[in-house]
Formats: structure tokens, C-alpha cells, sequence
């Protein structure tokens, strides 16, 4: 069977024979177990209604011991025999080009080189789902190559619904994930109804298949790095910033650092990871003593290096060594999985990392005991640096969140709705009023031909459209400007492309639509195939997260989520071939509600009206949210998008004196 024809043939009539378990694939953990046994029961029933009456009797004791075993029924038998990877756009089958470009993408999020836990489709943090089980994918995939560009396929958490009669301009496909009734949206409540099969967690751009590799988080995390150091006014060489975790997202912490060009020092208790990381080249120096450390970072200190240092141990001992040692620390932060505390996210100090997991699994009420009292120490570690003149910023992993609840001294003595805590997260005081505020996010964009050669040409096409805006640009963004532009000439050096043919690229309204228009030219010429836009769900607009990307909101709004539906609904109908809307991401399950979109450039001009209608809500949608909420660079952002188009008009902010509410 060709691969167009298993495609086309979905389901297959005739069960394929069970496949063994490949224990060298990356998997993912047992689930816990939650459902009662007539649950059980009702998850085996739902599982089953996928398949023909004649394979129940089959499927079903296969279906159970997969739920016993692993806590999900994952349909592996069905696991296609082809490779899973982003093809050239043209070798799928279908009627539609775009939903050609939505298989595509799906694949990329399922390729072994790019899916955390390939086999359990899941793509990255542990539990962002592309699909619940392989019939769901099976099923989409056949949805996709029968669509014409009259329908729309409408995606229930992984479960394609089925295709419905639209137009051409409607989205082709609309996702949804882990949509709850809020009452229902507790942790717990998705191990259950994920357990049952009728939702999913879809992190950000798992679920919306828009997921690219660990370029994304490389890019995002040299901007806050570079960024950092401008808050606190110095330049990157020969200064020090210290943080911990080498794992998915935080991995990529001292690549960035090298790129933004400091010393990185970060510590890790895994020695795996260490070495993977240190393998891949994004560490360039493994240290496991505490003195050699010192001598280390001091000669790199003196000799302004930039030079990337991964410490084999706890993060605590840095903090408390440095104190002792008279070392100051430029930049300060963590990127321990404080979300996940208790089950491995986050290791105590003064014990092995062979100790402390047996300790979790043996005794997790003394394994608790030990993180909080670490989460004191090292907090009060950092308190002393800071006393020193360290910046120090949350990263969005929930560290001060912990902390406090540990008892640690990191609250505000002088807290205000928004500022509870002692230190800012990176979106209060780095990305939220240096990026987002004034539109610049992360766009991106996947070359549709799959060639590399369609990369580099886009890649040039950016860089020239970027150069010339710089030439006009205000000055509040010339410094955004000129980090994109110094970002996309080296990107081909920084050879982050892992999967699709994909580039990252934080950019404003302005810049994404120049350059989205400048590719649908290029591709009408023939110069380039088509392209796939989209961006992370981390954006301007994208996501309502109180305690990270609308943690810069201060008007008490950054509890509430309009902007995110908002954006989706307004991305539907102003030409995104897919949105998408999710629970979850991130910072877990009922914490923050984001969303996302694709769109398909293929040179007509239909996709140009489309893009410039589209992009430019997409972004001031949510320049028009920050600026209500009285940021100032969003209310200076907003007010030259007014000037560039007259039907936009948005209601802005009166300023009330402080002295008047004195
Ligand atoms: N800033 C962002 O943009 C952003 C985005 C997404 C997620 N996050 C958050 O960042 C955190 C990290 O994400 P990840 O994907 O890298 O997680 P991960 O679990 O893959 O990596 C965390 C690493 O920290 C190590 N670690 C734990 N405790 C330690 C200690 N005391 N000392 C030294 N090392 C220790 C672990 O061994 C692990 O390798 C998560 O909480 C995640 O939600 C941040």
C-alpha cells in the first residue's frame, strides 16, 4: 500500500496485526490511575465505538490491558507503518491544498525526531497531545484528504467530529482542546476525562499542530537573556547569569546565553541530561566540583568569555557557593519544573539524585518535606545575592509560586494586584513591556516543499523586508528591530532545524504582514513553494495566563480570558485556514486558556487579502487589550496602528492622577 493510499483508507476494514512495545522509543509515564471500574468500563466503550461491531470482541481485552497497564488507551496496534515526518506538501492526497498543509503539519508534530513520546502522540511537555489515540489521527487524516475547500473539519480534543459544509474562506479545520465546564478543570479532572477519552491537555502548539522544534524556545529565551541584561544596563560579555534545568524548555537556556553572548552557568541534577545537552553542543563545559567551578567562572569573568557551563548537581549549592565566594551574578534565574514539584520536577538539596528518587517513590511525604525546605534555602540564597545588586526573574515555571507556599521568603512587603511577590516574572518585566506590548512575538513559518533551499531563500526575502522597515521604524522599536534582523542572519548558522523546515521569528504586525506578503509574492513568481504561517501560542494576543503572559496586566483584567477567545474567533473568520483554542499550556490544566492559527500561503491573491486582514487583528487585537490596561508601549503601539489604518479605531485609556486617588 502506498502511503497516499493508507491515508485515504483511514481505519483500515481489516485489523492490522498488534504491534510490540518498543522499549527504545522515548514513552510516555504510566497515568495515574483514576477511573472507578465502571469507568473503566465506559472508557473501553468509548475507545471501542471506532471500530467495526466485529473487531470489539478482538480490541477489547487489548484496549483494557493498555488501560491497566500505561492508564490510557492508546490504540497502538493502529500505529501506521510509514514513517511519520513532514512531507513535501505535494505527496498527500486530497482535493484541498490547505488541508494537505494541515497533514503536513500534524505529521511534523508525530515525527520521532521532533514528538517527545512518539507512540503516546504526545509532542512535547510531558503531556501536550496532538490525539488521544491512533484511530483519532487515523480518522483525521482521511477527514483531510477527502475535504474540498467547501468544508470544515471541527477537531473535539483530539476527536474529529467530521467534516461540515462551509465556504472558501472559512477555516478548514477548528480546533478545540480540553474545552471544560471551569467547575471541571482541575488537575484530577484531566486525568479523568483524558483516562475516559473525551478531552485532552493540547499544551499550546501540540494540539494545534503547529509545534517546531526546540528552535522556538532557543530564539524566545535568547531575547529574554539579551533583554535581561538591557533592564539592568549592561552588556552580555564577561557577565554572569545563573540559572538551572537542561531539560525541553529549559535545555535551552545556555545555547541562548551563548548566543546572546555571557557566561551561562546551569545547574542540573540529571546526569543524562547533562550529557545530552553537553553532546548536542548547547553546553560547551561539564563541571561537578564546586571549587572548579569557581575557578572557572572567575577566569571566565576576568577574561570576559562567552562560554556556557553546566554544573552536575543542585542549583542551591551554586546560589549558596557564589554567596560565599564573593562571585556576583549579573542575571538570576530558575527553570526547574516547579509546576510538577512533587514528582520530580524539582530535587532537594544535600541528597544523591539516585537517593531522592527512590525517596520519591518510598516515602513522598518526607520527599515533599525535603523540596519545601530546599525551595527555603534557596530562596534565601537568592534574597542574599539579590542584596548584592543580582536581577533575578521568575521563568514561568512557578518557582515563587512554590516557593511561598514553602514558606520561603519571597513575598512582597508591599504587594499590589499584580506585584505580589518579591521578583518580577519575565513577562512583568522583560517580554510584556519590551515585546508584547508593542506586538512583537513569535511568528513563524514552515516551507511547505519541505526543501531547505525554500528556507534560506525565505529566510534572505525576511531579512531584506526587516532592513528596510528598520529605515522608518519609531524610535521605541529600532532595538526589536535590530535584534530580528542580527536573529534571522544568523539563523542558518544556529542549525535549529529539527523536523520541518521551519523558522521562528519575533516580529510586530507591521513586519509579520511585510514578510507574509513578500513570501505569497515570491511563491506567485515561483520562486519559493507554498508556506505555512503561524506562531507560538506565547504571544501578544494568543493567551491569557495571569501568572505569564498577561502577568504585565495590571488593571485586575489578567484574570479574565476575552483576549484569547476573542483572537480565535476573530482568526476565523478573517481567512486562518486553522484556529485553535485551548485549556492548559504551560502552567497546567484550568491555568491559562491560549490559542493559535495556520495559515496557508499558496501565491493568489486571495491569500494576500487574507494575510493582511488576518495578521493585523491577530496582533492588535491584543495591543488593544494591553493598552486598556493603561501599558504604555501598547498604548503608543496601538495609536500608530490607528494612524497606518483608518477603520481601525480603539477606545483608549484615560490616564487618572495618582495624586487624585492619594
Ligand atoms: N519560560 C518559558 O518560556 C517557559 C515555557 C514553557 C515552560 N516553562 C516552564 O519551565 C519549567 C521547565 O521546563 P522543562 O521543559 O525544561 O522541564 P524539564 O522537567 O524537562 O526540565 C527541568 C530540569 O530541572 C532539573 N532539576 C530539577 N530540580 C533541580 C535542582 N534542584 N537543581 C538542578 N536541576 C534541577 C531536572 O532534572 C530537569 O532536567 C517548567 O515548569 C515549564 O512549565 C517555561
Amino acid at each position: 500500500m502506498t502511503f497516499k493510499e493508507a491515508i485515504q483508507q483511514g481505519i483500515p476494514a481489516i485489523l492490522p496485526a498488534p504491534k510490540p512495545y518498543e522499549s527504545e522509543i522515548n514513552h510516555a509515564p504510566k497515568r495515574k490511575e483514576i477511573l472507578t471500574e465502571e469507568e473503566k468500563k465506559l472508557a473501553l466503550k468509548n475507545a471501542l465505538r471506532y471500530f467495526e461491531p466485529q473487531h470489539h470482541a478482538t480490541l477489547l481485552p487489548e484496549f483494557k490491558e493498555e488501560l491497566e497497564k500505561y492508564g490510557r488507551i492508546y490504540m497502538y496496534r493502529f500505529r501506521p507503518d510509514y514513517k511519520m515526518y513532514a512531507r513535501d506538501i505535494n505527496e498527500y492526497p486530497g482535493n484541498s491544498l490547505q488541508a494537505k498543509a494541515i497533514m503536513m503539519m500534524i505529521q511534523n508534530n508525530l515525527d520521532y525526531a521532533v514528538a517527545q513520546h512518539p507512540h503516546e502522540l504526545i509532542t512535547y511537555g510531558g503531556n501536550g497531545a496532538v490525539f488521544s489515540n491512533w484511530a483519532q489521527y487515523l480518522l483525521t487524516m482521511k477527514y483531510l484528504s477527502e475535504m474540498t475547500d467547501e468544508q470544515t473539519l471541527t477537531m473535539y480534543s483530539g476527536h474529529p467530529m467530521g467534516l461540515f459544509p462551509s465556504h472558501k474562506n472559512a477555516p478548514r479545520v477548528v480546533v478545540t482542546n480540553g474545552m471544560m465546564i471551569p467547575n471541571y478543570s482541575k488537575p484530577d479532572d484531566w486525568e479523568k476525562f483524558n483516562a475516559l477519552g473525551v478531552t485532552q491537555y493540547g499544551q499550546m502548539t501540540a494540539g494545534s499542530y503547529m509545534y517546531i522544534g526546540p528552535q522556538g524556545i532557543v530564539h524566545g529565551t535568547t531575547i529574554t537573556v539579551l533583554n535581561g541584561f538591557r533592564k539592568i544596563g549592561k552588556e552580555p560579555k564577561g557577565n554572569l547569569f545563573v540559572t538551572s534545568g537542561l531539560g525541553g524548555m529549559s535545555g535551552a537556556q545556555p545555547k541562548a546565553g551563548t548566543i546572546a553572548g555571557c557566561i551561562t552557568v546551569c545547574a542540573e541534577v540529571n546526569p543524562k541530561i547533562t550529557k545530552i545537552r553537553h553532546e548536542q553542543g548547547w553546553i560547551h563545559e561539564v563541571i561537578q566540583d564546586l571549587d572548579e567551578l569557581v575557578t572557572r567562572v572567575k577566569k571566565a569573568q576576568e577574561n570576559k568569555e562567552v562560554v556556557s557551563i553546566a554544573y552536575l548537581g543542585n542549583i542551591v549549592d551554586v546560589w549558596e557557593k557564589f554567596d560565599t565566594e564573593s562571585i556576583h551574578i549579573d542575571l538570576g534565574s530558575d527553570q526547574t519544573s516547579l509546576h510538577n514539584p512533587w514528582a520530580g520536577g524539582y530535587y532537594p538539596a544535600g541528597i544523591s539524585f539516585e537517593d531522592a528518587n527512590e525517596m520519591m517513590a518510598n516515602q513522598p511525604e518526607l520527599f515533599k518535606e525535603k523540596v519545601q525546605e530546599t525551595l527555603r534555602l534557596h530562596a534565601e540564597a537568592i534574597n542574599k545575592h539579590t542584596a548584592k545588586g543580582t536581577y533575578f526573574f521568575d521563568y514561568g515555571n512557578a518557582f515563587l509560586l512554590e516557593a511561598s507556599r514553602a514558606g520561603a521568603d519571597v513575598m512582597n512587603p508591599n504587594p499590589t494586584l499584580g506585584r505580589e511577590f518579591k521578583y518580577p516574572s519575565y513577562v512583568q518585566d522583560i517580554m510584556g513591556p519590551m515585546c508584547f506590548d508593542y506586538g512583537f512575538g513569535p511568528f513563524r513559518w514552515v516551507c511547505a516543499s519541505n526543501n531547505p533551499e525554500d528556507l534560506q531563500k525565505t529566510d534572505n526575502i525576511a531579512c531584506q523586508v526587516l532592513e528596510e522597515m528598520i529605515k522608518t521604524s519609531p524610535e521605541e522599536i529600532q532595538q526589536q528591530m535590530k535584534d530580528n534582523i542580527q536573529w534571522i542572519r544568523g539563523a542558518q548558522e544556529n542549525k535549529l532545524v529539527v523536523g520541518s523546515q521551519a523558522r521562528i521569528l519575533y516580529a510586530d504586525a507591521e513586519g509579520r504582514t511585510n514578510i507574509a506578503k513578500a513570501f505569497n509574492d515570491a511563491i506567485k513568481s515561483g520562486k519559493i513553494g507554498p508556506v505555512v504561517l503561524g506562531r507560538d501560542h506565547h504571544d501578544v494576543s494568543g493567551t491569557d495566563s495571569p501568572y505569564r503572559e498577561t502577568s504585565n496586566i495590571y488593571d485586575g483584567s489578567r484574570f479574565t480570558a476575552d483576549m484569547a477567545i476573542q483572537n480565535v474567533i476573530g482568526d476565523s473568520f478573517r481567512g486562518a485556514t486553522w484556529v485553535s483554542i485551548h485549556n492548559g499550556g504551560g502552567v497546567g490544566w484550568g491555568e491559562v486558556i491560549n490559542g493559535g492559527f495556520g495559515m496557508l500561503l499558496d501565491g493568489t491573491p486571495e491569500a494576500e487579502q487574507r494575510l493582511k486582514s488576518m495578521l493585523f487583528w491577530d496582533v492588535n487585537n491584543g495591543i488593544s487589550r494591553r493598552s486598556w490596561a493603561r501599558n504604555e508601549g501598547a498604548i503608543f503601539a496601538i495609536q500608530r496602528a490607528m494612524e497606518a489604518e483608518p477603520l481601525l479605531k480603539v477606545t483608549l485609556p484615560n490616564i487618572v492622577s495618582d495624586d487624585l486617588l492619594m
